[in-house]
């Protein structure tokens, strides 16, 4: 039910806070330790390599999924968008483990690639919203997302809640390996949970953003680097999935090398920039097409901020950025799909779950 809320997206996107501490307590154990089934994390380590399969925004999720393990687990991970992987499969490690992640658990595209996988004797873990779903059951380990039902066909907690589950479950599996690890997870998402608040709480800015940028225009370029290019990826599918503006997400530095060329004068670019480490650099590539003429709009981390920025986020963990700067972008896109006249919940062409592939 989506009660007091006009749309279940903006219903959806209010309860990622909630999403967050419920999947904080989902994964502890009664000493609060956060823990995953033994059997998942002991077939984590028995790989060489982690194939993370997905479509859409759950795909964008597994990125942002593949840097954690990576980090924190120091295991090498692999992202695939899942109709390609099935028909142009890579040539796999000598012990892969595969991760499916589906909201819905019945995409065709990725189930698809579990059949394959599953006959090449390959173990599988579908991290899904649906207990029982289609995914869930015929892979051999699930691990849930905890979100509650997700109704408006844009993805919103889902993804949020996708990426806590990864990081929790890179975070075990790097404490099964001995590695140390300088911040306690329960703890960051707890802030997390917090900031995600605060954005919630600033729907008058991003309406004012949308109408600002987005109201009239028929493109919208969203820059960032490192994670936050991976949710400007994220933040391009929303946009142009509800709102019909053509939208792209680019890594920063690959814009000049011939998507520039699209820029023209008003052209809105929305730029992440919560990275420290990239921070110049991205700051950089908004000089760059403000000089052809761009409308920028950078959206920061409290720390990273100067006074061109028109949003700051209050600071939270660095790898975990993404749980929080994607709220913006999505108020943004449903309020740009609002100004617009479009139906929020149900936009033209696409269908809550793909089940054709
Ligand atoms: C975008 C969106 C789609 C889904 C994709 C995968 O907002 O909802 O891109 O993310 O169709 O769906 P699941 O996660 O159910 O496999």
């Amino acid at each position: 039910e989506k009660g007091t809320y006009p749309h279940y997206m903006l219903k959806e996107i209010d309860e990622q806070p909630f999403v967050m501490r419920r999947i904080i307590q989902k994964y502890q154990d009664e000493n609060g330790q956060l823990t995953i089934d033994p059997q998942i994390i002991q077939e984590v380590l028995n790989a060489d390599r982690l194939y993370i399969i997905a479509c859409g925004t759950s795909y964008h999720a597994g990125l942002v999924g593949k840097q954690l393990i990576e980090k924190w687990a120091k295991i090498p991970v692999e992202v695939h968008v899942a109709s390609e992987f099935s028909y142009n499969m890579p040539l796999l490690s000598e012990k892969p483990l595969f991760i499916y992640i589906s909201q819905s658990g019945e995409t065709a595209d990725s189930r698809a690639v579990l059949v394959q996988t599953n006959k090449l004797g390959y173990k599988a873990i579908t991290i899904t919203n649906v207990p029982g779903s289609t995914l869930s059951r015929e892979a051999d380990y699930t691990l849930l997302l905890h979100a509650g039902p997700e109704i408006a066909v844009a993805s919103t907690k889902a993804y949020t809640a996708q990426i806590a589950v990864l990081a929790i479950l890179a975070v075990t599996t790097a404490k099964a390996k001995g590695i140390e690890l300088d911040f306690d997870l329960v703890k960051e998402l707890a802030i997390t949970a917090n900031v995600m608040e605060m954005l919630c709480d600033a729907k008058e800015e991003m309406e004012k953003i949308a109408r600002e940028y987005l109201a009239a225009t028929r493109n919208c370029f969203f820059i960032g680097r490192a994670v936050d290019y991976y949710v400007c990826l994220e933040g391009a599918l929303k946009l142009k999935e509800i709102s019909y503006i053509q939208a792209e997400g680019f890594a920063g530095g690959e814009l000049k090398h011939g998507t520039i060329a699209l820029i023209e004068d008003g052209t809105p670019v929305i730029a992440l920039a919560t990275q420290e480490h990239v921070n110049l650099n991205i700051r950089g590539n908004v000089k760059e097409v403000v000089a052809r003429g761009a409308n920028p709009c950078i959206i920061s981390m409290r720390g990273l901020e100067t006074d061109e920025d028109r949003f700051v986020i209050p600071a939270v963990h660095p790898m975990l950025t993404p749980l929080v700067s994607v709220v913006p972008l999505q108020l943004i896109a449903y309020y740009a799909a609002l100004h617009r006249g479009c139906d929020v919940d149900k936009p033209r062409n696409l269908a809550k779950s793909v089940t054709v592939e």
